[in-house]
């Protein structure tokens, strides 16, 4: 017997029988309850779309209760073992991890498609060198949109894969020359004989002219971390670019769009935010008194609280467990004790628990970054470029989708009723 939610509108004494499918109803069935004629019917008001399916995905499940994510079925903590960023990527983009020659094909495409047109580098000589990266961000993905018109044959597959690589292997070159903008110097290009990640560490901290090797630890761990970030289904910055990308807008401006949205500090650009409350704390002696304050509503522990984990999330314990492996290296990064004695008294305060207040992705995140010589204005920046991979497999999914159209939310009406215009010299 077909599921269904029986409604009794005592508007009307009717009542209906709507369909339920997988927990979940249609919203549009709810407009064939009308109060009578000329009622348009029932909206559901849900403005943060806290409890909308607004689209539907076979890329990334979370259990929020559970703390468990997984990519097409693979769990985070195997991918972060076991996998590289390039392999996840190439799950999240066609849903089966490569086989040998796919990967091997997929990372020389990559390669091929990594350099931005050269006249771009003169966009980066325009900003001053306090720019924020974020903003040189959000400015080169637009100005890489008028480089390559094609982009726009958003139906043609074979265009789609094109921009694809494009944006995935130019993300680090962009990012690179973003973070050397605030040191006064000029773009770099990625070395031939670096990976992915080896080749965005060289354009960031190697000298022009002297051969970098990237550190193998290192480099593993920011591996792990893009692993980490690289998709979580309909995220603020995802939906953003699945948005933009309804009114068939080319990736590359929806690319400008997510990075905005990625930019705030509630969602990508909280990792730079825990950095800078750390160190306003600046002693463990001092986290008692930032608790209290917290919980008086003065401030938010930033890196704390999702709107979906409600429990920990799974990629914060990784991190920490990837810090381990980086201050190995780095030495220890002074404010971890801080973080931790932070996350030591929320986890056994009331004020958390009861509002179900764990560490996010982003509480342990900049700690690393920092240890291994990123500025803080560089946290949302990396997070970004992981990112990449999950708003392309979400913008790829959504134009594939018969149910896509543009996206127009409706509203709740609480203005003026309608009123004559009153002139100038009668107001
Ligand atoms: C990311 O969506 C994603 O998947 C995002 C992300 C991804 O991978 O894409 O996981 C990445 O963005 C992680 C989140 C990074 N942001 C932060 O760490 C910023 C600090 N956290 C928050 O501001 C907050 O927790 C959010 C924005 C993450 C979630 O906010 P919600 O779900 O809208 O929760 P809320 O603001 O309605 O808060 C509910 C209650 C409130 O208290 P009351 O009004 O009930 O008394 O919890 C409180 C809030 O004041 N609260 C916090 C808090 N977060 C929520 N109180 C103190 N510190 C916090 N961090």
């Amino acid at each position: 017997m077909a599921e269904t939610l029986h409604i009794k509108d005592t508007r009307t004494g009717r009542t209906y029988d709507l369909p339920v499918r997988n927990g979940v109803v249609r919203a549009a069935d709810l407009r064939k309850i009308r109060a009578g004629d000329g009622d348009a019917g029932l909206l559901t008001y849900d403005p943060a779309l806290g409890n909308t399916a607004a689209v539907r995905s076979r890329i990334t499940f979370i259990d929020g209760d559970r703390g468990v994510l997984r990519h097409r079925g693979y769990p985070i903590e195997q991918l972060a073992e076991q996998s590289s960023f390039l392999e996840t990527a190439f799950l999240l983009l066609h849903g089966e991890l490569p086989t040998a020659s796919e990967l091997e094909a997929w990372t020389r495409d990559l390669h091929a498609h990594r350099l931005p047109p050269e006249r771009l580098d003169r966009l980066f000589d325009g900003f001053s060198p306090d720019a924020h990266p974020m903003g040189v961000m959000i400015s080169a993905w637009g100005a890489l949109s008028t480089y390559y018109p094609d982009a726009r044959n958003i139906f043609d597959e074979a265009s789609r894969r094109q921009q694809i690589l494009r944006i995935l292997a130019q993300a680090p070159v962009l990012a690179a020359a973003a973070s050397r903008v605030r040191r006064g110097l000029g773009p770099a290009r990625p070395p031939d004989d670096l990976g992915f990640v080896g080749g965005f560490l060289a354009m960031l901290f190697g000298d022009e002219g002297s051969p970098y090797r990237p550190d193998p630890v290192l480099e593993r761990a920011l591996d792990v971390l893009f692993v980490l970030h690289a998709d979580h289904e309909q995220n603020c910055s995802a939906f953003a670019m699945r948005a933009v990308g309804s009114s068939h807008a080319d990736p590359f401006s929806a690319c400008a769009a997510a990075t905005a949205a990625l930019f705030g500090p509630l969602h990508g650009g909280a990792n730079e935010a825990v950095l800078k409350m750390l160190t306003e704390i600046g002693d463990v002696g001092h986290v008692p008194a930032f608790i209290e304050r917290v919980k008086g509503g003065d401030t938010r522990l930033m890196g704390f609280g999702h709107r979906v984990y409600k429990s920990y999330d799974p990629r914060a314990a990784i991190i920490k467990r990837t810090a381990d492996a980086v201050f190995g290296v780095t030495g220890k990064n002074p404010l971890l004790e801080i973080a931790m004695e932070l996350e030591r008294i929320a986890l056994q305060d009331d004020y958390f628990i009861s509002r179900r207040l764990y560490p996010n992705v982003d509480f342990y995140s900049g700690l690393i970054y920092q240890a291994m010589g990123f500025t803080s204005e560089m946290f949302p920046v990396l997070f970004g470029v992981a990112r990449t991979s999950g708003w392309l497999a979400q913008w790829d999914e959504m134009l594939r989708d018969p149910d896509t159209r543009i996206v127009r939310p409706r509203q709740v009406y609480e203005g003026p009723a309608a009123r004559d215009y009153v002139p100038l010299d009668r107001r």
